[in-house]
């Protein structure tokens, strides 16, 4: 018998569903029994997600789920908070891919979203970026993976936290590039190849929902911007910061590697030589990395935060893996430990 976990991914046809069947199919701790959809019903999984094909798994509807050790939701919002009940009889653990459970408090959702079906239940998730809550994840029942956007912003502003450099009251300017696999499979007409080629288009100048993300973690207001770009995969974030007191490259340095120096998926990009000299999403594509790094502007008392990352994976699915493993107790990078390719397509 297989001493293997099994796992199901709800919502198995999306675009963050196929990246979970993806690295779980590799994962040397789990096997996968199930991946729902309700459109792609009986359908294999390789006929949706050709980098699949040759598994033999076929997706079945999710109104009959299997009992499985772990369960991942890739659902829309609103989904899981209607489904949960479900999803835990289903598993111990529920991994949820939407903002669903990142908020703490039911104002959050009234403010932010269109209130919540199951605010009682806000308390008890645990916000996975798994380099700010890694003690809160072993036995967590309920893990609500990071908004990618906030995910990018979060990894490059948390290290001057850390070391006190920003302490909430500075003025800070964030602006995130993203890539076109970030509005899901499903898409609209801003998502078509006509419309969505070529541009740079700011689709979120003003009170972008992942700002309450940020703001909760960092206790810090960010004034923020998303401009969706063409790339297919990636979030890339520029943080301009202002800070209050004088600080050197040696503060900086300090900082950085003193919160991420043995954090296994993040690395340092900050100005060194060669073509890419800052962080960049096609150094990362298809890998759970957050590349950060920093140049400080001494003229204008500025510092200016790079950040990226690939948003279906250190942005979604590899984060919801890295946060399985260690809420299951196994291996943190299993599954999760292999590099990019280069050179690569705009990815
Ligand atoms: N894309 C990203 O980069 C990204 C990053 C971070 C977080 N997220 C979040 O992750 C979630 C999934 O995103 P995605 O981009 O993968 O979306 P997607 O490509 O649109 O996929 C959504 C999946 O959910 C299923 N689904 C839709 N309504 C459902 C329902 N009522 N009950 C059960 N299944 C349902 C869909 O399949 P059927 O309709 O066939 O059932 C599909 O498999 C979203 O909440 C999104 O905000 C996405």
């Amino acid at each position: 018998m297989s001493d293997q976990l099994t796992a199901a991914v709800v919502g198995g046809s999306g675009f963050t569903g196929g990246e979970l069947l993806r690295l779980l199919t590799g994962h040397p701790d789990f096997e996968v029994a199930q991946a729902t959809s309700r459109q792609y019903a009986n359908k294999s999984v390789g006929s949706v997600h050709p980098n699949l094909r040759g598994t033999d798994l076929r997706f079945s509807a999710p109104d009959d789920l299997a009992s499985v050790d772990i369960l991942f939701a890739a659902t829309p919002h609103g989904v899981s908070m209607q489904h949960i009940d479900g999803f835990q009889e289903a598993a111990d653990t529920v991994v949820d891919l939407s903002a669903d459970f990142r908020l703490q408090t039911a104002d959050q959702y009234d403010q932010w979203y269109d209130g919540h079906e199951r605010p009682e239940l806000l308390e008890k998730s645990v916000y996975a970026l798994p380099e700010l809550h890694r003690e809160d994840l072993p036995g967590a029942d309920l893990i609500a993976a990071g908004g990618c956007n906030a995910t990018a912003t979060i990894m490059g502003l948390y290290p001057l936290f850390q070391a006190g450099i920003l302490g909430g009251d500075e003025q800070v300017v964030v602006d995130v590039k993203v890539g076109s696999s970030e509005g899901g499979a499903s898409g609209g007409k801003a998502s078509s190849h006509a419309e969505r080629s070529g541009i740079v288009r700011p689709y979120a100048p003003i009170t972008h929902r992942h700002e309450a993300e940020i703001e909760q973690e960092l206790g810090l207001r960010v004034s923020f911007t998303v401009h969706a770009v063409d790339m297919i995969r990636g979030a890339s974030a520029t943080c301009h910061v202002f800070p209050n007191e004088r600080v050197t490259k040696g503060d900086l340095w300090k900082a950085y590697r003193g919160s991420y120096e043995d954090e296994p998926f993040v690395r340092m990009a900050a100005g060194g030589g060669g073509v890419y000299r800052y962080p960049e999403p096609k150094a990362v594509a298809g890998t759970n990395f957050a590349e950060v790094g920093f140049e400080l502007d001494p003229r204008n008392k500025r510092l200016v935060v790079f950040s990226a990352i690939d948003n279906m994976m250190k942005g979604s699915a590899g984060q919801a893996i890295h946060a399985a493993n260690i809420a299951l107790g196994l291996e943190e990078t299993a599954g999760l430990d292999f590099l990019g390719l280069h050179p690569v397509g705009a990815p």
